[in-house]
């Protein structure tokens, strides 16, 4: 079923596992990613960035094709449509009345004070609706679409501070990660995130999955974190098989031959992660 991420990470919280964040770009990877959690028996977060919903024709089309595919891939376990670094109420509102489960609103960019006050906007409307809020403190590195940003990291008494006045669901507080290939070893600010992890009351999210040992994914989750959000390697997997399958056949025209097995390398790639992050077999 479509669901908010409110039930999904606590579960994980409580747990010990990261439900994880793939972003999607058309209809395969929308295909790849669920039929690699109907096979692992996982949660799983559809992630939208605004570039990508426009890609795709916009958040109803997003929507209409997620709930097209669960259905005839007869899906059964929880699946949320999330907005990802959403840069405004109107375009989170935009995602809410379009039907999405769960918004991110990144004013990360902003004054503390004017981030809260987005944020707590938001997430006003978005509880009305049922859907899930995620929030931003400190900035991730690198780039995503438009979104560029040198690395600040969060501080943990704003974290808890925002957690109070804004009444978010999921907390992302940038420690070091970066969007994008790391440029030799991510330096996570772990420190930081057991002290926000006790102090916030709220899973965490970690951006920029891509690139992160599995020795530091493991420690994220035991100091609390609860969403690994992963977008870069899905797009280098699916890649380079295109390429692959292109140069093993120049004459190659139908588009279902180079990207069907593209699929597959996203899905492949998918049920890694999610073993890795201990969200298999528990949907
Ligand atoms: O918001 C999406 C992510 O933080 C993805 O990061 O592209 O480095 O995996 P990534
Ligand atoms: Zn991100």
């Amino acid at each position: 079923p479509l669901v908010s991420m409110t039930k999904m990470l606590q579960d994980a919280n409580k747990d010990g596992y990261a439900v994880g964040q793939f972003n999607i770009n058309n209809l395969e990877y929308i295909q790849a990613i669920l039929q690699a959690a109907e096979a692992e028996k996982s949660p799983v977060i559809l992630g939208v960035s605004e570039g990508a919903g426009k890609y795709m024709g916009g958040y109803g089309v997003v929507v209409a094709m997620v709930k097209a595919v669960m259905e005839a891939q007869g899906t059964t376990v929880p699946v949320a449509i999330h907005l990802d670094h959403g840069s405004s109420f109107e375009q989170c509102a935009k995602a809410i009345h379009a039907g999405f489960t769960s918004v991110m609103i990144d004013a990360s960019h902003d004054p503390f004070d004017e981030n809260i006050a987005t944020t707590a906007k938001v997430v006003e409307l978005a509880h009305l609706n049922g859907v899930s809020v995620e929030a931003e403190l400190g900035t991730v590195g690198g780039q995503e679409d438009d979104v560029v940003g040198d690395i600040i990291y969060a501080n943990p008494e704003e974290c808890k501070e925002m957690v109070e006045r804004t009444g978010i669901d999921t907390l992302a507080p940038a420690l070091g990660s970066v969007h994008g290939p790391y440029k030799g070893e991510p330096n996570l600010g772990f420190k930081e995130m057991e002290e926000i992890n006790t102090i916030a009351g709220v899973p965490l999210v970690l951006h920029g999955g891509t690139g992160i040992p599995t020795k530091d994914i493991q420690k994220a989750i035991s100091f609390g974190t609860s969403k690994i959000n992963v977008n870069t390697e899905n797009q280098i997997q699916q890649t380079k098989k295109v390429r692959e399958v292109l140069a093993a056949n120049p004459d190659m025209i139908d588009p279902r031959k180079y990207l069907g097995p593209s699929r597959d390398a996203i899905k492949d790639t998918v049920i890694g992660k999610m073993r890795e992050f201990g969200s298999s077999n528990k949907a």
